[in-house]
């Protein structure tokens, strides 16, 4: 096979590849590293009583990691802004909310049962984009001015038929290892590239959704984007090789990799949240004992910034009295005040410097 970077792939083989270039003693072991460190993060998380608090902070990192793969740039104090109040907010800063909220309902999608679809992987490009096209119909290419790296297969129909392809990996069982698979699905993917763009986030998306449909995860806490915007000129690297020389086995274990350290580094970072929320806990509990309860330290650490109304949704305070409390949170320091637009914002000090570590 003579791979030609200039003509659309469309002999791009269809899954799942041959063991020959896959099953070694390396994958096997980083394979049983990988799964190992991820269930120490499931079942650590398990005993969390409320895990689901952390998901807003953690999906909106991957959302900022995931978003400057592909050159586009916020910072995490206006994204934690924007993502409390709409107001006054940028076109990137806006394009990578759009990639949290995507990842949030596709992953209540799956959660609740659904399998994989075209339409599953549809919606979440166009959550992205913000678009209403779908599958491409026309060619592209992966490249700079200079050179062209990758075409990718043309047009409609060879993608449906590469991704219907890639959908029976994604919804059936096989005698493979869920971790081999998801490498071989993020390869894939990206290499289909059904879409005019976005490809490299909506194929990022997929793979927490990935782990999650197999029962790998019960949260979606498990982000590669921060490992692959550290290491991505070697991800670049790898993909190209894979498709060039079936260079199977350095791509799987690169993912492998990322997924064992990043089991790592969540549960790491989710005990430190743990830890904060607790003492924040204590703290308030001695220093302004008429005002706590834990519902109230909850909402502080369920985004960085907080503002009056969520504490009336939650029926924790009325209007009147979620200021009193707020103005009581900022004199002892753990709440500044912010104004956005023409509302107050408060944000929560130690929790955003952790956050941004
Ligand atoms: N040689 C390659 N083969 C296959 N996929 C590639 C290759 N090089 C880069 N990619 C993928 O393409 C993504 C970029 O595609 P694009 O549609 O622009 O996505 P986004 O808009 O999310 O940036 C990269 O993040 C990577 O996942
Ligand atoms: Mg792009």
């Amino acid at each position: 096979m003579t791979f030609n970077p200039q003509e659309p792939y469309n002999d791009l083989p269809l899954l799942f590849p041959d063991e020959k270039y896959w099953k070694t003693i390396e994958v096997y072991e980083h394979t049983n590293n990988a799964n190992r460190a991820l269930a120490e993060l499931k079942g650590r998380l398990s005993a969390i009583p409320n895990p689901q608090i952390f998901i807003n902070t953690l999906s909106l990192q991957e959302a900022k990691d995931s978003s400057s793969i592909e050159n586009i740039f916020t910072t995490n104090d206006k994204l934690f802004k924007a993502f409390t109040s709409s107001d006054l907010t940028d076109k990137n800063t806006k394009e990578v909310l759009r990639y949290g909220k995507a990842l949030v309902s596709a992953f209540n999608s799956i959660k609740s049962g659904t399998v994989f679809s075209i339409d599953i992987i549809e919606d979440i490009y166009r959550n992205i984009k913000d678009e209403t096209d779908g599958i491409r119909d026309s060619k592209v290419i992966i490249g700079n001015a200079f050179t062209t790296v990758y075409t990718p297969p043309c047009c409609k129909d060879v993608l449906l038929e590469k991704l219907n392809n890639w959908l029976e990996y994604a919804n059936n069982q096989h005698d493979i290892d869920p971790l081999i698979k998801l490498a071989v699905l993020h390869y894939q993917f990206e290499t289909i590239h059904p879409f005019k763009d976005g490809n490299g986030r909506t194929g990022r998306i997929l793979n927490v959704l990935f782990l999650s449909s197999q029962n790998l995860l019960d949260e979606p806490v498990l982000y590669l984007s921060k490992y692959i915007n550290e290491f991505k000129e070697e991800y670049y690297r790898l993909l190209r090789e894979v498709t060039e020389s079936n260079e199977w086995q350095n791509w799987i274990i690169y993912m492998l990799k990322a997924v064992e350290e990043t089991a790592k580094h969540t549960l790491n970072k989710v005990l430190g949240i743990i830890e904060l929320l607790e003492n924040t806990k204590d703290k308030i509990k001695s220093v302004l004992p008429d005002i706590y309860s834990y519902e109230l330290v909850e909402v502080l650490f369920t985004q960085v910034y907080s503002k009056y109304t969520f504490l009336e949704e939650r029926k924790i305070a009325s209007r009147n009295t979620a200021s009193k409390y707020f103005t009581k949170l900022v004199e002892s320091g753990i709440l500044e005040k912010e104004k956005v637009g023409n509302e107050f914002i408060f944000k929560n000090v130690a929790f955003y410097n952790l956050i941004k570590e």
